[in-house]
């Protein structure tokens, strides 16, 4: 009989546990679904206008590819421009002019005006086209017959006019279909800038915060990115065409057989192969408060500032380092934002800096984008651009520093210049 009441108290203790097992977990993921809803938003929502400002850069909106552009070899950039979002200007160059119907003229900037007039209206150019409300193709080869005579008459009698005549090319701007719009970028950036000065916002109600948080990518120029399907055998696909028809959302565009990444995947995937080639051995990614450090990685009158914690937050793996073989990468996108740079410095760093001790990274170029056919042509391909992007974070996701950087040797004064308290001396 005691036996089998010990049994029965084994079999109560163990129902209590299964109980309080079952309290436990079910608590635990309660808590788990509930909690994110009342979590304090700058725990997960970039708060400052610093971390929007790392947000906006690492900002997903720029696609990247390998080249089938009719003619090139280069990688294709390619921008998602999405109204009230984007901020577009359309600027004139000598060479380039862009025709408007009346209702969009106000939105084009002439070559040499000082102010750039900017629009959060998807607004996108094309080669000239005719309907019925505006014939662009007529004006614009009026416009390209009035440039070349203009060119000769002031050319007459000069050294110029033995030169081969400028190619003069006339855009249409024209309002987009919808919300979205893709637009072709060049790799050399004329698409892309930064606007510190000289502008105006000509939208009535401006939909975000437009200067008040650097870093917003200011887009100049933008090219419709239009696309020919094409079958060949049991192949089916498109590329880019002047010629051809818009494509509709980011979906078609991700679905290419040559894969647009994300700026954001690349800097990633930069990362990731930072860590493998191990550049972190020769190169470290901090500058100090040493004098030497803030100095090398900007100049004298334009020290960088030293690396904080926070400017690390948006990696997956930091590379701090403490070796110095080569020179301190932390504020490298400052430093060397020039992609050509970059590309002939991988391909054979002795040809950009004499006596360097680096060694080629040739296997970031060929002819594949996926980096596996290695060509004797340097092409660069995916790593090359991972790499790329990923080294343009470096200095650029950082507030410029001020003044008071320079006084850096004693941080209360430095704090107090930077929140207005103080003056400097
Ligand atoms: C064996 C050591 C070594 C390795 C490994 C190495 N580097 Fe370098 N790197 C150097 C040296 C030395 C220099 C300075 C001379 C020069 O500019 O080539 C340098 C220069 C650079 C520069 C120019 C920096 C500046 O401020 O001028 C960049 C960018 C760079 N390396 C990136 C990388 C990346 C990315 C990797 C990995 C894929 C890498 N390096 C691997 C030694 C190395």
């Amino acid at each position: 009989m005691s036996q089998r009441n010990a049994f029965y108290k084994i079999e109560w203790s163990a129902l209590i546990t299964v109980i309080g097992i079952i309290i436990l977990f079910s608590t635990a993921i309660i808590f788990t679904l509930i909690a994110p809803a009342y979590l304090d938003p700058s725990w997960v929502n970039p708060s400052s206008a610093y971390q929007k400002q790392m947000y906006e850069i690492s900002d997903p909106n720029l696609y990247i590819s390998s080249n089938t552009k009719e003619g090139g070899s280069e990688l294709q950039f390619v921008y998602h421009l999405k109204k009230g979002f984007t901020l577009l200007a359309f600027q004139e160059t000598k060479t380039v002019k862009i025709i408007a119907p009346p209702n969009l003229e106000r939105f084009v900037t002439a070559f040499e005006e000082k102010k750039l007039k900017l629009t959060s209206e998807l607004l996108l150019l094309r080669e000239p086209q005719s309907n019925d409300q505006f014939n662009a193709k007529d004006e614009s080869e009026k416009l390209i017959k009035k440039m070349q005579k203009q060119w000769e008459k002031e050319a007459e009698g000069t050294a110029e006019l033995k030169k081969p005549r400028p190619y003069f090319v006339v855009y249409e701007l024209y309002q987009s279909k919808g919300e979205d719009g893709f637009s072709l970028a060049s790799s050399e950036g004329i698409l892309e800038n930064w606007v510190d000065e000289d502008f105006v916002i000509l939208d009535e109600e401006p939909r975000q915060e437009y200067h008040k948080d650097p870093g917003v990518i200011y887009v100049l120029n933008p090219l419709e990115y239009r696309v020919k399907r094409y079958k060949f055998g049991p192949e089916e696909g498109w590329q880019f065409s002047s010629d051809g028809t818009p494509i509709a959302n980011l979906k078609e565009l991700k679905s290419h057989e040559l894969g647009f990444r994300s700026r954001h995947e690349l800097i990633y995937e930069g990362e990731t192969i930072y860590a493998h080639e191990g550049c972190w051995y020769c190169h470290s990614d901090q500058t100090r408060t040493l004098v030497q450090d803030v100095v090398l990685n900007g100049n004298e009158d334009y020290p960088a500032p030293p690396s904080s914690a926070n400017e690390y937050i948006y990696q997956e793996i930091t590379f701090p380092a403490t070796r110095r073989i080569g020179p301190d990468l932390s504020r490298v996108g400052v430093k060397r934002p020039s992609r050509d740079w970059h590309k002939s410095h991988f391909w054979s760093p002795k040809t950009e800096s004499k006596g360097s001790i680096m060694p080629a990274f040739q296997h970031f170029f060929d002819d594949d984008p996926r980096g596996i056919a290695r060509g004797k042509i340097g092409i660069p391909n995916f790593r090359f651009e991972a790499m790329y992007q990923y080294l343009m974070t470096k200095g650029t996701r950082i507030t410029p520093p001020t003044e008071a950087w320079w006084l850096g040797k004693d941080p209360v004064q430095t704090k107090e210049i930077i929140e207005g308290k103080k003056k400097l001396p």
